[in-house]
C-alpha cells in the first residue's frame, strides 16, 4: 500500500458526526445577528501580509509568531488571514462603504495560526466575526455583548463569565505604557525572558503572562484603569450602567489587555469557567484608531470574534445538540426489474414530496442485507419496491420501529400512502 499522507498538525477535519453540532451553532448565530440587524459579508482568505502587520501589530505573538506567509508567485507577500477584523475593516475602506456611513456586518469563517495545538488551540479554527463601524458606542458596546450573552442563552451555554476593561485612547495608553516600563524596569531582574522580550515593543502583554512567577509581580504593577483618560472613564461607566441595566453581570478584569494593537477604550472576554488554559470562548473590543491607521476615513469600530470550535466543545459538553437527520423512507429493491426501474421511482417520489428524505439502497444486497441497512438507517417507515408488487403495481410498505405488518399501497398514489403512514408513526 502506498503511504499515507498525513493531515497538518493543528488542522482538524470535522467528521459528519460533529457537523450537526456545527451546523446548529451556524443556525443559531445566523438567526440572531439577523435579529439585530447584522449583515453578513464574506471577505477573503489571503490578504496582504502588510495588512495585518499595521493592523494586529509587528510586535505582537500573531504577527511575529503565528502567521502563515508566503511569497506569491507574483512575488507579493500573502497571509492566510489570523482574524477577520483587519480584513472587514481593509474591505469596508476598499468598497467604499464608508463616507460617514454606519454598518453592521459579520462574517464566519476559517482563521490560521501557527500556534501550538492543544485542546481548544489549533492551527486553522473557526471564527464568528462581528464588527460595528462608525458607532462611536458605548450603546452599542453594551447591544454587542448583550448579544452574545443572549447567544449563550439560546445555546443553552451556562458557564461563561465576562470581563471587560478598558484600555483607554492611544494618548492614556502611552502615558499608562510608561508608567509600566519603569515598574518593569525596577524588577528587570525577575522577568521571565518572554517578559523581557515584550519590555521593549508590547510591555501591556505582560500584564497576561500566564507563568505562575510572574503573578506576584504583574499584581503589584499599575493598574490602566487608574490612568484613563476622562472620556475613557466616562465611556467605561456608561457601559458599565448599561449591562447592570439589561442584567448582564460583568466582572472587570484590569488585566485584560488583549493581544492585538488596534484596541482602545472597552475590551471584553467571555471565559469559559470549566475548561483549561484555551478558555476564553468570545473576545473583543473596540478599534476606534484601526480604520484611518488602514488609510480609511477616520471612523470608530468595535466588535468580537468567537471560537467556533471552542463553543462547539460546549454544546457537546451540555448534551446541548438537535438529533441528527435521519431519513423518513427507506427504499428496499428486491429483483432485477425492481433494481431497474427503482431509481426512476424514487426520483419521482422526491419530486412529489420535496419536504422528505428518501434513501434508497444503493449497491444491491439481499433482502435481509438491505433491511438491515434500512434499519441501520433509523428511518421510521420501509418500501419494498418488488418485482412481484410492480406487476401488480403496487409497492410494499413497512413500518421499521413497530410491530405493524407490511401493507400495500397503489404505485398511482404512493406519495399520498407514504405521507400517511408516516403521519400515522408519528412523522408528520
Ligand atoms: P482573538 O482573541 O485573537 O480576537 O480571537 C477571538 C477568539 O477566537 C478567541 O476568544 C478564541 O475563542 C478563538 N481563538 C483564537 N485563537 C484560537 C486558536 N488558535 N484555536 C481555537 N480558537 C481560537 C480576534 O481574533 C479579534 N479579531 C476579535 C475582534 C473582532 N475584535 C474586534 N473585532
Amino acid at each position: 500500500m502506498a503511504e499515507q499522507i498525513q493531515p497538518i498538525r493543528g488542522m482538524n477535519d470535522i467528521l459528519p458526526a460533529e457537523v450537526g453540532a456545527w451546523q446548529h451553532l451556524e443556525r443559531s448565530v445566523r438567526e440572531l445577528v439577523t435579529a439585530y440587524g447584522y449583515e453578513e459579508m464574506r471577505v477573503p482568505i489571503l490578504e496582504h501580509t502588510a495588512l495585518f502587520k499595521r493592523s494586529i501589530g509587528e510586535l505582537t505573538d500573531v504577527v511575529g509568531k503565528e502567521m502563515y506567509s508566503f511569497e506569491s508567485q507574483g512575488g507579493e507577500s500573502l497571509t492566510l488571514r489570523p482574524e477577520a477584523t483587519a480584513g472587514m475593516a481593509r474591505a469596508v475602506i476598499s468598497n467604499r462603504m464608508l463616507r460617514g456611513q454606519r454598518h453592521k456586518l459579520w462574517c464566519m469563517g476559517p482563521m490560521f495560526r501557527y500556534e501550538t495545538p492543544q485542546a481548544g488551540r489549533y492551527r486553522q479554527f473557526h471564527q464568528v466575526n462581528l464588527e460595528a463601524v462608525g458607532f462611536a458606542g458605548p450603546d452599542v458596546d453594551a447591544e454587542l455583548i448583550a448579544l452574545t450573552a443572549r447567544l449563550w442563552r439560546t445555546l443553552g451555554i451556562e458557564r461563561v463569565r465576562l470581563q471587560i476593561n478598558s484600555l483607554g485612547t492611544p494618548e492614556s495608553r502611552r502615558a499608562y505604557r510608561e508608567l509600566l516600563v519603569a515598574y518593569f524596569r525596577g524588577h528587570e531582574s525577575s522577568l521571565d525572558a518572554d517578559s523581557l522580550r515584550r519590555l521593549e515593543g508590547n510591555p501591556l502583554r505582560i500584564l497576561d503572562s500566564k507563568n505562575p512567577e510572574m503573578q506576584e509581580l504583574v499584581a503589584g504593577a499599575p493598574l490602566l484603569t487608574e490612568h484613563l483618560d476622562q472620556e475613557s472613564r466616562d465611556h467605561f461607566d456608561a457601559l458599565c450602567g448599561m449591562l447592570r441595566d439589561i442584567g448582564v453581570e460583568y466582572e472587570i478584569n484590569p488585566r485584560l489587555v488583549r493581544g492585538l494593537d488596534y484596541y482602545s477604550r472597552t475590551v471584553f472576554e467571555w471565559i469559559n469557567e470549566s475548561s483549561g488554559a484555551q478558555n476564553a470562548v468570545c473576545s473583543g473590543g473596540r478599534y476606534d484608531g484601526l480604520i484611518a491607521q488602514l488609510g480609511g476615513e477616520p471612523t470608530p469600530g468595535i466588535g468580537f470574534a468567537m471560537g467556533m470550535e471552542r463553543i462547539v466543545a460546549l454544546l457537546v459538553q451540555a448534551g446541548q445538540l438537535p438529533s441528527p437527520a435521519k431519513p423518513d423512507v427507506y427504499v428496499v429493491l428486491n429483483g432485477e426489474r425492481a433494481s431497474a426501474e427503482g431509481l426512476a421511482l424514487v426520483e419521482r417520489l422526491r419530486n412529489e414530496l420535496p419536504r422528505r428524505r428518501f434513501e434508497m439502497n444503493l449497491g444491491n444486497g439481499n433482502f435481509k442485507t438491505q433491511f438491515r441497512r434500512a434499519d441501520r438507517s433509523a428511518a421510521p417507515l420501509a418500501l419494498i419496491v418488488g418485482d412481484d408488487e410492480l406487476a401488480r403495481g403496487v409497492v410494499g410498505m413497512k413500518p421499521l420501529r413497530q410491530e405493524t405488518g407490511q401493507t400495500e399501497c397503489p404505485i398511482a398514489q404512493l406519495a399520498q400512502g407514504i405521507e400517511a403512514a408516516l403521519a400515522s408513526l408519528g412523522c408528520a
